[in-house]
């Protein structure tokens, strides 16, 4: 048993010592047919975890990056951020401070976005891109992608942008298939890699917008990702560090097999939503929205959350989230992405009636 408290929050969840060990690998160059190499090995996987024919790129930044950068490179006419959580709602913001024209589309926190009221939104012709986080973590809603995706396919000119940060590959998303024109996500979640990276893909309607769109900057300009693609190489030098334990990671992944990560995802988020039936709690999330990477548990026993999440890394150092934003206090969350399994997931929950008596 490591000495060190487990994480148990949403992201960043626990890293392993075998993807440490690959992290800390010895150093290339990022201009070096060694990494040339690296680069190549991985992109069949990836392109494979995020059903895409697509190129997969690598970007040295937190997924906000790849948010800001999506909306600096599609959005000409005018942006509908869907809201309905922490992040989501950021997004508007971030939009704004692009210099976009943006608009809402909002909902409580714990409600999911409705198809109809994008339909209806759509249909007014004003926009040209919408944001959708998948899986708000804040909340724990897992929106109905395939239904918003559809909706979003009958409008030729909108460009779709779908975060999946907390959700990527411990469900299915098949980028493609949905048309989805931006798919991105983070290290820190579900691939349970040290946070600081974000990977997206980017469909062939979408780099043809970032042609007409001026002043997309370089750091987070598509078309650099793209260019440098071409040979295997990144625009700017690359976190090579994440880049070694994402290819260990991904050896992990196919070696468990995509149905059978999925399924674990399921089974163990299951475990936590007994727990939580059972121990009398209630769920932020509306059903049938509740996410399958973490659980948004509602504080309706009023126990005093920060004194739970306090003692249980004194006594178990175990940690836990103790709610976000204007739900702080009032929700705690556990998450079950990454590499957790039904036994230490288990394990927490025994922890956590230990500490909850
Ligand atoms: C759904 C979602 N999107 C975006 C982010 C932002 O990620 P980062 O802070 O790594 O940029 C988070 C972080 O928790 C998230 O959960």
């Amino acid at each position: 048993m490591s000495s060190h408290d487990k994480l148990f929050i949403p992201g960043p969840v626990e890293v392993s010592d075998k993807t440490w060990a690959a992290f800390s690998r010895p150093m290339i160059g990022h201009r070096s047919d060694a990494f040339r190499e690296l680069y190549r090995s991985i992109q069949p996987r990836l392109q494979e975890l995020f059903s895409t024919a697509q190129p997969v790129f690598l970007s040295t930044s937190s997924a906000w990056g790849v948010m800001e950068g999506a909306i600096r490179n599609l959005v000409g006419k005018r942006v509908l951020n869907c809201m309905c959580g922490a992040f989501s709602d950021k997004w508007l913001d971030v939009s704004r401070r692009c210099g976009k024209q943006a608009e809402p589309l909002r909902v409580d926190w714990g409600k999911h976005i409705d198809p109809a009221m994008l339909d209806e939104k759509l249909a007014t012709g004003e926009f040209d891109a919408v944001t959708l986080i998948h899986n708000e973590t804040s909340t724990g809603v897992m929106n109905p992608l395939a239904e918003l995706c559809a909706v979003a396919q009958n409008y030729q000119e909108v460009v779709l942008i779908v975060d999946t940060v907390s959700s990527f590959s411990a469900v299915p998303i098949a980028m493609d298939d949905l048309g989805i024109d931006v798919l991105l996500t983070g290290s820190q979640k579900a691939l349970a890699l040290p946070p600081g990276f974000a990977l997206f893909s980017v469909s062939e309607k979408a780099f043809a917008r970032a042609k007409q769109i001026p002043d997309r900057g370089y750091y987070f300009d598509f078309l650099e990702f793209k260019k440098n693609q071409e040979s295997d190489m990144t625009p700017t030098t690359p976190s090579i560090a994440h880049i070694h334990a994402l290819q260990s990671k991904l050896d992990e992944i196919f070696a468990e097999g995509l149905p059978a990560r999925h399924a674990r995802h399921r089974r163990t988020n299951a475990v936590v939503h007994d727990w939580v039936r059972s121990r009398g709690f209630e769920f932020f999330a509306e059903e049938p929205y509740r996410s399958v990477t973490l659980t948004c548990v509602g504080n309706n026993r009023g126990i005093d959350i920060a004194a739970l999440v306090k003692r249980l890394r004194a006594k178990h150092h175990l940690v836990i989230d103790g709610g976000y934003g204007k739900i702080k206090g009032e929700t705690f969350r556990l998450s079950n992405m990454g590499d957790e399994t039904e036994e230490s997931v288990a394990h927490l929950l025994a922890c956590l009636d230990d500490c909850l008596q």
